[in-house]
């Protein structure tokens, strides 16, 4: 049996060496940053595990090189930073990473270093390797106190509320005589992977490349609500504690699995390197009809004391290593570009392939989100190319075999107009998609606008695209409020259309009419405003003219809200024909405002006053505010005379409190708060 690769290393001269060494720290440094940081990777794992197995061996070959500040030496960190507020907790234990290898070699090795060391031959837990994000949950007196993502490893972001929506995590297991963190991975399937990025490229949202940045991206979402809707799923597979009753990690997962926590049903007990390698290969084609993603094989020692003696380096464990699989990856050829024209005039290259079987699925299509990427990969028409799945909807192209390339090939020619209606494109500086600006003469612009009005997140109108273009073509609307006056007898000259299908959609239309303000302000399609954040601004702003007049300092005061999202809207607002769309449809008698249920106080406690919030508390300071607003309380940003309280919690900006000491602004925390709205803070707003 072949698995894995060899990676090799040539004979280097020092200076080389350290010119490679700083090459490589600096630049993994930044892969970590798109990986952990981002959830946007822009190598494979494969790609990044390459540089770092270089970079681990020049270090090797070159001692005095090393220094604990280097990638190998540190766990890659996630912790969020600028404006989101997840409050942050030192780990008990350090959250650590695993040794890997791609080669069956050193598999072996790391089998001979363990008998160098022990004597004997020990047993190994042989287990996927889940590929999401790692999560710490901590247990007190059998409850669930805290749950904490790996972070630096030293530190983790606290993300209970978020773990809480995870049906199979318990919350409470009821008495035990220990205290224990338990370890794993928080997962998306393929299937809830397909749903979230079909909707986000429904709404023009980037897609995350693979379901480990969906899960890991959706876990750090400051919504809970909206991480419900994301289909994690969660197992469990390494216990922690002090004094601790068991002698085998296979008990102990025996014993979670006793306790209600979701452990892998797929693990087994091996013998010697050679079971070892033949779990790995059954597993190399059993996982692709697992219905979540493993990117390999995570080989542990089964036996808890030998662990404990082996230990661990400053960021593996000696007594567990990883092999990973190589993702699966086809070679075909390119026949021609798409320029395809989205709802909000962007332009995406598609590259038309000779049909390839890739992963079970005959792969004819693949996206290169822009021309920049096109630039980027060197892509030409005729050449030879690398696919790769990963769990994408539409595969991505990830190399050009360049050694195939036909000499007289020639650089594609970008379109500087419009595919469609022929107007230039324009490029915004800071975006890498080129866009047609003719938004209310650009077919398929009018009529994706009206598709992602009605889709099932919006408005939830039964109109296809099928019917739109019909709908346009005829002249019945030419705008979003069109629709609301179209009449049976227009309908009834569709092609097809009989009573019945006319009465549905006039009565779904009808039912629109109730459609929460949210779900309004994401259905009028504003560039960048997907879901979430149209449900952030409604909760904020409370009404459709509050977020007309806000200025764009207002909107970036918002967490979430850069200067590029702050820009487009404020700009969207200050466009006649959409003022005009907002009153029609006002007119039409859809929701402008947060319902009253919504909107209901849950006290006048704040009545009058103006609360500035900064720093960080023990709910995510986006609920802070809307328990300000919801209390009668005003929110804004910045300090001044009229502020009636600064509103501090840890790390709360210096400036801010200088400000308010000058102004004569009372400084209140978090206890403070509470008591002032009349709510026990912690315990309500907590989970027990
Ligand atoms: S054990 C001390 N078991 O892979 C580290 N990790 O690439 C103990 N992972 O950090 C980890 N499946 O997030 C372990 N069955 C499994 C795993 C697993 C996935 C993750 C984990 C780890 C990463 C290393």
């Amino acid at each position: 049996m072949q698995i894995g690769y060899n990676i090799r290393i040539m004979a280097v001269t020092r200076k080389k060496a350290e010119a490679r060494i700083r090459e490589l720290r600096s630049e993994l440094e930044i892969h970590n940053r798109n990986y952990y940081v981002l959830n946007a990777p822009v190598i494979s794992d494969f790609e990044y595990d390459l540089l770092m197995q270089e970079l681990i061996s020049l270090e090797k070959m070159f001692p005095e090189l090393s220094s604990p500040e280097s990638p190998t030496q540190k766990v890659g960190s996630d912790l969020s930073t600028g404006n989101k507020s997840f409050r942050q907790y030192p780990h008990r234990f350090p959250m650590l990473s695993l040794g890997n290898t791609y080669n069956a070699d050193e598999l072996a090795e790391f089998d001979s270093r363990i008998f160098q060391i022990t004597g004997y031959q020990p047993e190994y837990n042989c287990e996927l390797k889940f590929d999401g994000t790692a999560i710490c949950l901590i247990y007190e007196s059998g409850r669930l106190v805290r749950a904490l993502t790996r972070g630096d490893g030293v530190k983790g972001d606290d993300v209970t509320a978020n773990v809480l929506t995870i049906g199979s995590i318990p919350e409470n297991i009821g008495s035990v005589p220990f205290n224990f963190e338990i370890r794993g991975e928080i997962y998306m399937p393929f299937e809830a992977f397909d749903r979230l990025n079909s909707e986000r490229v429904e709404q023009e949202e980037a897609p995350f490349a693979n379901p480990r940045n969906a899960a890991s991206g959706s876990l750090k979402l400051l919504d809970s609500s909206e991480v419900r809707t994301r289909g994690l799923r969660c197992v469990l597979y390494h216990i922690l504690g002090e004094k601790l009753p068991f002698s085998r990690h296979t008990e102990a997962i025996e014993w979670a699995a006793e306790h209600g926590f979701p452990v892998s049903e797929h693990s087994r007990i091996c013998h010697s390197i050679d079971e070892v390698r033949n779990y790995i290969s059954e597993w190399d084609t059993q996982r692709k009809y697992l219905p979540f993603p493993t990117d390999g094989i995570v080989i542990k020692i089964n036996d808890l004391s030998l662990q404990k003696r082996l230990g661990f380096t400053a960021k593996t464990p000696r007594w567990a290593t990883a092999f990973k699989f190589k993702p699966e990856e086809a070679l075909t050829r390119v026949l021609s570009f798409d320029w395809q024209v989205g709802r909000t005039g962007a332009v995406t290259p598609v590259a038309n392939l000779e049909p390839v079987q890739l992963s079970g699925t005959v792969v004819k299509r693949a996206t290169l989100h822009n021309f920049e990427q096109m630039d980027i990969l060197d892509i030409r028409i005729d050449d030879w190319v690398y696919v790769e799945k990963g769990g994408e909807i539409i595969p991505k192209i990830t190399r050009v075999e360049t050694s195939r390339r036909s000499e007289n090939s020639l650089r594609p020619q970008y379109p500087s107009v419009c595919p469609v209606c022929g107007t230039p494109l324009i490029k915004d500086d800071d975006e890498a998609k080129n866009y047609c600006p003719n938004q209310d003469g650009c077919p398929p612009q009018i009529i994706g606008r009206f598709v992602h009005f009605a889709s099932r997140k919006a408005m939830n109108i039964l109109l296809g695209d099928a019917t739109v273009t019909q709908l346009y073509e005829k002249g019945y609307v030419k705008e979003l409020q069109d629709l609301f006056t179209l009449t049976k007898s227009q309908l009834l000259t569709l092609d097809g259309w009989k009573e019945r299908s006319a009465d549905r959609l006039l009565e779904s239309l009808q039912k629109s009419l109730s459609v929460p303000f949210p779900r309004v302000l994401f259905a009028l399609g504003i560039r960048h405003v997907g879901e979430t954040t149209a449900k952030m601004l409604a909760r904020h702003f409370r009404s459709i003219d509050a977020i007309s007049q806000a200025s764009v300092e207002d909107l970036t005061a918002l967490e979430d809200v850069g200067s590029v999202l702050a820009g487009t809207i404020h700009e969207w607002f200050r466009d006649d024909r959409h003022q005009m769309t907002v009153s029609s449809l006002r007119e039409a008698g859809l929701r402008f405002e947060v319902d009253d249920d919504e909107g209901k106080l849950l006290s006048e406690a704040l009545k009058g006053c103006t609360v500035v919030v900064s720093g960080n508390f023990s709910i995510p300071r986006e609920e802070m505010k809307a328990k300000i607003a919801a209390h009668g309380g005003k929110n804004t940003s910045s300090v001044s005379s009229s502020t009636t309280y600064l509103l501090v919690g840890e790390k709360a900006g210096p400036e801010k409190l200088r400000k308010a000491e000058s102004a004569g602004v009372r400084v209140i925390d978090e206890n403070e708060f509470y008591r002032i709205i009349g709510e026990n803070g912690q315990e309500e707003g907590s989970l027990f």
